[in-house]
């Protein structure tokens, strides 16, 4: 058998798994699901799932990949042959990278064709009116949406057929500083215009009557779309994560950096909304249409305007990859199917799908609605339940402790994993499905 390609280093696992988790979840999603569920006090219930239940699942999934060495669907049954009960775990997380992916590509086609219309000045002559006009126009029109769809799947595909250390690790390496530097930039601009305080109050200021069963289920659910978490996009990267590396770290750096992003993504976008009196929550549009109208309303608007969808795009393309890989990897894996040939089908299936979300709003947000909120939290219900019940504590301290980890950490994580990550996500279930009155 031909060697598991493999990520060649540190940085290169790290910028990997954050360019995977770092994306429209951050830049897109975060901010008008935040502005939709209250400001503050979803930011609080979101932090805490993220560390308390996020950084644990994220660890298992890479334990899985790396114990597997196999794409999701067949890691389970390399790892616990006789319980082919959490197999269905490899089949959510394939078909949740179909249902992610296909609504996902229809935004990031948004964002290729606001990047173009950024670069040729075509935002900068708008009225507000004519700004959301322009936005639903297209998002609601057939062909446009189709054909930048298409564009950016094929981008995706670009880097995908080239492997992982070739095409995943090389683009991340490059992208995610590129990133990271854009989205300073647009924080230090937002953060100084006058009247920008109020949008700092509504980000960092909880206010606890806000706070509903609902708010808990979207702050959890954002926490595992925003991660990656709960389909196996971590695990199929943490099988091409060497043994030298260190598991605990690359999970608690890729989490911590994620979450930096979504904050930044506020810092960038909220102030700057409040400063010009545009409302907070304006749902998916947010960024299309309110962030265009500011730009227009302050100096250098040109240069930020560019600098914001290029941010997005960057962001969408790194997070694409990670779930086309699942696929990929599912195909080269189980169907043996060749890495180009296996990336060129699920392309094109994912475009089929993706093509039926542009055509049929109604299937993009349900697609939106079950992944978030119901595949992946059950995905990490069952995957912590299997890290703490079926794989047995020794496996696990092989992995998570080869390089002297402390046995505090271990433990800790044990229990969360086996009780506390389990019982948790299923309350919020059971209170959103009316079940805990
Ligand atoms: N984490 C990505 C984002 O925040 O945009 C979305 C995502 C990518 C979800 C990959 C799931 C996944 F497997």
């Amino acid at each position: 058998m031909s060697k598991r390609d493999s990520f060649s280093s540190k940085f290169g696992v790290i910028a990997a798994a954050a360019g995977s988790a770092i994306g429209l979840g951050n830049i897109w999603r975060f901010p008008y699901v935040l502005g939709e569920n209250g400001g503050g006090a979803f930011f609080l219930i979101y932090l805490f799932f993220i560390v308390s239940i996020g950084i644990p699942v994220m660890l298992s999934e890479l334990v899985i990949g790396r114990r597997s060495q196999s794409s999701i669907f067949g890691a389970f049954k390399v790892l616990c042959p006789g319980v082919s009960f959490f197999q269905v775990v490899g089949v959510m997380g394939v078909a949740a990278a179909f249902l992610i992916l296909s609504f996902y590509s229809v935004v990031a086609g948004w964002t290729v064709e606001y990047t173009v219309l950024a670069i040729g000045n075509q935002l900068s002559d708008k009225t507000p009116e004519q700004l959301s006009v322009l936005f639903q126009d297209f998002s609601t029109s057939l062909w446009r949406p189709i054909f930048y769809l298409v564009v950016f799947m094929f981008l995706t595909a670009g880097i995908v057929i080239g492997g992982v250390k070739n095409g995943i690790e090389r683009y991340a390496k490059i992208l995610m500083p590129v990133l990271f530097l854009i989205i300073i930039i647009l924080c230090v601009k937002s953060a100084s215009l006058s009247g920008a305080v109020e949008g700092f109050k509504f980000l960092f200021q909880p206010d606890f009557s806000k706070i509903t069963g609902n708010v808990v289920l979207e702050a959890l659910g954002q926490a595992f779309f925003s991660l990656s978490i709960g389909m196996g996009a971590i695990a199929t990267y943490g099988s091409y994560v060497q043994k030298k590396e260190n598991l605990v770290h690359a999970a608690v750096s890729v989490s911590m950096v994620d979450t930096l992003i979504a904050v930044l993504a506020g810092v960038a976008i909220f102030p700057a909304v409040f400063a010009f009196n545009i409302q907070p929550d304006a749902g998916p549009g947010l960024v299309f249409v309110t962030l265009p109208n500011i730009f227009n309303q302050m100096g250098g608007g040109y240069f930020f305007s560019v600098a914001f969808f290029v941010l997005l795009l960057i962001a969408a393309l790194t997070s694409s990859v990670s779930l086309l890989e699942v696929v990929v990897a599912y195909f080269t894996d189980e169907l043996k199917m060749s890495r180009k040939y296996a990336t060129l089908l699920g392309t094109i299936l994912m475009i089929v799908l993706g093509v039926f979300c542009v055509i049929y709003p109604k299937l993009f947000d349900a697609f939106e609605w079950t992944s978030s909120n119901l595949l992946l939290p059950l995905g990490g219900i069952l995957i912590s339940v299997f890290i703490g019940w079926f794989l047995g504590k020794d496996k696990v301290k092989e992995e998570i402790e080869a390089h002297g980890g402390k046995v505090v950490i271990l433990n800790v994580f044990m229990v969360i994993v086996k009780i506390f990550a389990p019982i948790a996500v299923a309350l919020v279930f059971m209170k959103n499905i009316g079940l805990l009155g």
